[in-house]
């Protein structure tokens, strides 16, 4: 049970509270790196450059509880209908072998059927396969890029292009390359009706055609929840994956919509993945709140979001190998928590999501940073870099990335004083860092599973459902519409927008 007017009595504590510049915060506890960096697996969460003070950890610690945060955890790993919106459960973790026993069972068995197609198709049971064609958009698309990107640049097993857009220029360039009579299209879509997919894996289809490759659709890997849709697309049963209707489009990448990433990996690298983010669902089910890294990262987040009214959160992968990473996290944090109810329906009291932004570094340093060190907006930075270099070059390009990430979190911190106001840095701008041993499956896994829960506690503080998406709706439908009237019953702009560029 939630404790309302003890959560209204916290936040109006946490927003009176006054607190000291972050280089004063130092100054006046010797003892901050210990209370406020978190390891977990052979990964630091360092906390410290934030203003979040001992006092504010423990206001947080109370929040949660009269949030009941823990029971919100106990019911979605024990597979209750927590995304109450939809009546459904929210069970990504029991991919990786941490939840309900049922649907950990359930995953089992659909986790050994993709395994027997995969080892079939390594065996070329289904011909010459060199290339994937991975089509999907959203959460079917976002994480199995990341991933791919990530751990799988350099994979000597197969090429792996993941399309999304639905402006053919996205095919065109995915398939650039590509040997049509070699290629195996992975359509990946939860429900397999998402206009975007549909529309790409016809094209893709087409070219296999216009190839003269034999049987096409013999080459079509369908990944997804509704799997008698795409058997009507065309999709042969046996070389249907699906998964589970309780795994949210943007929490999937664990189920069979991670095909890509186990053939691009190996199944060993995949099953990797899995362990890794289940070393973090037992993390953030058993630690302690102050200990807990999920809970603290969302804490900071609520902090700066709520009590600071920041608008935005920046996220900097200081890894060319996780560039993709901010476009994962905008989609998780922002679809998830980019909502104006609570799960009752009552308009929340405050903002929700900040917008979630980012690049990689050193890049954004000499395009967004003078923002961020000047600039009039306060925005709570994250550094995410890795200790062990992901390239063969002079060791000095991976020292000089690190050196560039620490230089930007203490430059941003502590700031510098000069006559000339144009020279000045304010400074007292916060930033987290957090720093991976070695860019592997399973730290990756664990990274990944870290935002998870951060954006589920996120929302759980909020009070809001994460789980639901309806905002995409609206605009979807009208597509719809335009595609079916044409300019009838819009706006002025609109419509003439449509007649000048469509009819
Ligand atoms: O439009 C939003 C959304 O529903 C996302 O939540 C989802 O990840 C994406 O579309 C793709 O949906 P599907 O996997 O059903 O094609």
């Amino acid at each position: 049970m939630t404790d309302d007017s003890r959560i209204g009595a916290i936040w109006s504590a946490l927003k009176a509270a006054d607190v000291p510049e972050l280089r004063t915060i130092f100054t006046n506890d010797p003892d901050r790196l210990a209370k406020h960096v978190i390891e977990v697996g052979g990964t630091r969460f360092d906390f410290a450059k934030t203003h979040l003070l001992d006092a504010t950890v423990d206001a947080f610690v109370d929040l949660a509880d009269a949030a009941d945060l823990a029971g919100a955890r106990t019911a979605m790993f024990a597979g209750e209908a927590i995304n109450n919106s939809e009546g459904r459960a929210v069970e990504h973790s029991a991919l990786r072998g941490e939840g309900r026993a049922e649907t950990v069972k359930e995953a089992k068995m659909l986790r050994s059927r993709m395994r027997t197609l995969i080892d079939a198709i390594e065996a070329e049971a289904l011909g010459e396969v060199r290339h994937v064609l991975h089509i999907g958009i959203g959460g079917s698309a976002l994480g199995p890029d990341l991933l791919v990107d990530a751990l799988a640049r350099n994979s000597d097993r197969y090429d792996v292009a993941v399309v999304s857009n639905v402006d053919g220029a996205a095919l065109e360039e995915a398939i650039k390359g590509f040997d049509p009579h070699a290629t195996l299209i992975a359509v990946a879509s939860k429900t397999f009706t998402t206009g975007e997919t549909m529309l790409n894996a016809a094209s893709a289809l087409q070219w296999m055609m216009d190839a003269g490759v034999d049987d096409p659709y013999g080459r079509v890997i369908a990944l997804t929840a509704a799997p008698e849709k795409a058997m009507e697309w065309g999709v042969d049963e046996t070389r249907i994956l699906p998964f589970p209707e309780s795994i949210g489009g943007r929490y999937s990448l664990w189920s069979s919509i991670g095909f890509p990433v186990a053939m691009a990996l190996g199944w060993a690298g995949f099953e990797e993945l899995l362990e890794g983010a289940a070393e973090m669902d037992r993390h953030f089910r058993t630690t302690p709140p102050r200990d807990n890294a999920p809970l603290r990262a969302a804490f900071v987040d609520q902090y700066y979001a709520r009590v600071r009214e920041c608008q935005t959160r920046a996220v900097f992968a200081y890894d060319e190998r996780l560039r993709l990473l901010p476009s994962y996290l905008q989609q998780l944090e922002m679809e998830s928590n980019g909502k104006a109810v609570t799960r009752d329906g009552v308009a929340v009291d405050g903002p929700t999501a900040p917008v979630t932004w980012g690049g990689v570094g050193t890049d954004a340093q000499h395009a967004v940073f003078q923002l961020l060190h000047q600039g009039t907006h306060l925005i709570p930075v994250e550094f995410i870099a890795v200790t062990e270099a992901g390239d063969r070059q002079d060791p000095a390009h991976h020292d000089t990335l690190l050196i560039n990430c620490f230089a930007q979190g203490a430059a941003l911190m502590q700031g510098k004083e000069s006559d000339d106001p144009a020279r000045t840095y304010p400074g007292n701008r916060p930033s987290s860092t957090i720093l991976l041993d070695a860019l592997t499956p399973n730290a990756l896994g664990a990274l990944i599973a870290f935002y998870e829960h951060r954006t589920f506690a996120n929302g759980v503080l909020l009070g809001i459902n994460s789980f639901d998406q309806f905002g995409v709706e609206l605009g979807k439908s009208i597509a719809k519409a335009i595609e079916s009237e044409g300019p009838k019953g819009f706006d002025p702009s609109t419509m003439a927008l449509i007649e000048r560029a469509l009819t």
